[in-house]
């Protein structure tokens, strides 16, 4: 697959591994150690165009195609997983988002400078009781004049406590349940609106996650992304683009494990010999990269699909479920081949290992997955 790339997807995947090897990995234990990714690194990434790799160049994006996107993210996730999720959020869930349910005022507004970079987004779906369950909505935005007061508190927010641009979703009409939701459109400094705990994580420790209130703030009906109730459908069609995303970054972190295990047993010598000279390491060798192609495969099979315009919720489901598992199984080998010394956090499969699991859980656990992949097939 790999050798088939266009000229523009080689072009974007040794720009976005060169911002990688030099600028992101050599800081990733860094990242992991203080639970911050530095604003220089994501201003970069903005310069550079990856804040709004797939917006339309119309909106100021770069206009870069679904397999362009899933190799970008794949480059920074080997090098730093915490990296690699700013960046998927604000393309996936904001900024597509924004461009295709949003109003001409709001992209205008919002999309451009999102896409430029200069912005930073957050996607506030997930409460405490609605997390798998996310039509459980208890935050209201009740109709107030020509506009909506919003209540209530998200948790569990990437990027949340620097998000500029939130996409929040609320319910207008508790009764019609899912189809009661409805997405808005929040920037920072709304009165009411206020960063609450941030969360210490396990893995992707550099990637900010924490709550956001909403007390009594008052948005105009300008400020609704979409139709009143259309909220639901909106989350999930672009949490489908963004299981996409989330199963190119669980390949990247699967591929940087996999590539210092690989290192290690060639360097690591017992019983008088390199260990992979053993069968029992090169079986583990081989599994992992067998496993990792067909993850990066399946990632690339949705990404087509959603390029050319056919349906690819089921794909993405597939992916993101396959390509996360793959992780943290690769992860675990490699900690494994490395004995010891790959439970200490001077070896960066230490690292691969704790921020392997997420990849499992965010936008949508692996059950999640497997509930939208038995529906398609059982129609
Ligand atoms: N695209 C468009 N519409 C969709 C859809 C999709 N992929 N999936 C469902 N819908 C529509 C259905 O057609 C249905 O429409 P009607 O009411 O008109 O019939 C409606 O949505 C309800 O569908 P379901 O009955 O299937 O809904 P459900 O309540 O059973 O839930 C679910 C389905 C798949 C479990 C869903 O709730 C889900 O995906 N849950 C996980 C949520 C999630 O991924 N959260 C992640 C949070 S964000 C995050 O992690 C980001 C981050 O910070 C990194």
């Amino acid at each position: 697959m790999d050798n088939k790339l266009g000229e523009e997807q080689e072009m974007i995947r040794k720009m976005v591994r060169d911002f990688a090897q030099k600028e992101v990995a050599p800081i990733a234990a860094e990242i992991d150690d203080k639970g911050i990714v530095p604003f220089e690194n994501i201003k970069k990434m903005g310069q550079l165009g990856l804040l709004g790799l797939t917006v339309s160049e119309k909106y100021d994006g770069g206009g870069a195609d679904v397999i362009s996107y899933v190799i970008a993210i794949e480059e920074l996730a080997k090098a730093c997983a915490s990296t690699a999720i700013v960046m998927a959020v604000q393309n996936s869930l904001v900024c597509a988002g924004l461009e295709k349910f949003g109003s001409e005022e709001q992209k205008e507004r919002f999309l451009r400078p999102l896409a430029r970079g200069e912005k930073i987004g957050a996607f506030a779906l997930t409460e405490p009781g609605a997390g798998c369950d996310a039509a459980a909505q208890l935050t209201t935005a009740v109709r107030s004049g020509d506009g909506y007061v919003i209540n209530g508190s998200k948790h569990f927010i990437t990027n949340g406590s620097f998000a500029d641009i939130v996409i929040l979703f609320a319910m207008t009409d508790k009764a019609q349940r899912n189809r009661g939701i409805s997405a808005f459109v929040v920037e920072k400094g709304t009165p009411g609106f206020t960063v609450g705990k941030e969360e210490h994580k396990m893995g992707i420790r550099g990637s900010n996650t924490c709550e956001l209130v909403f007390t009594a703030v008052h948005l105009s009906a300008a400020a609704r992304l979409g139709e009143e109730g259309q909220g639901f459908k909106i989350a999930m069609t672009v949490l489908d683009a963004g299981r996409i995303g989330v199963a190119a970054q669980a390949v990247g972190i699967a591929q940087a494990a996999y590539e210092a295990a690989l290192k290690y047993s060639k360097e690591r010598i017992q019983f008088g010999q390199p260990i992979a000279q053993f069968q029992a390491i090169q079986w583990m060798l081989a599994d992992m990269a067998t496993r990792i192609e067909a993850a990066r495969l399946l990632t690339f099979s949705a990404a087509m699909a959603k390029q050319s315009g056919q349906p690819y919720s089921k794909e993405a489901s597939m992916a993101k479920l396959f390509a996360s598992e793959t992780a943290v199984w690769v992860a675990d080998r490699a900690v494994q081949i490395h004995g010891g010394y790959g439970y200490m956090k001077e070896y960066s499969v230490e690292r691969n290992y704790r921020d392997a699991k997420i990849t499992e859980i965010y936008e949508g656990t692996s059950e999640v997955q497997r509930m939208v992949i038995a529906r398609a097939i059982l129609g």
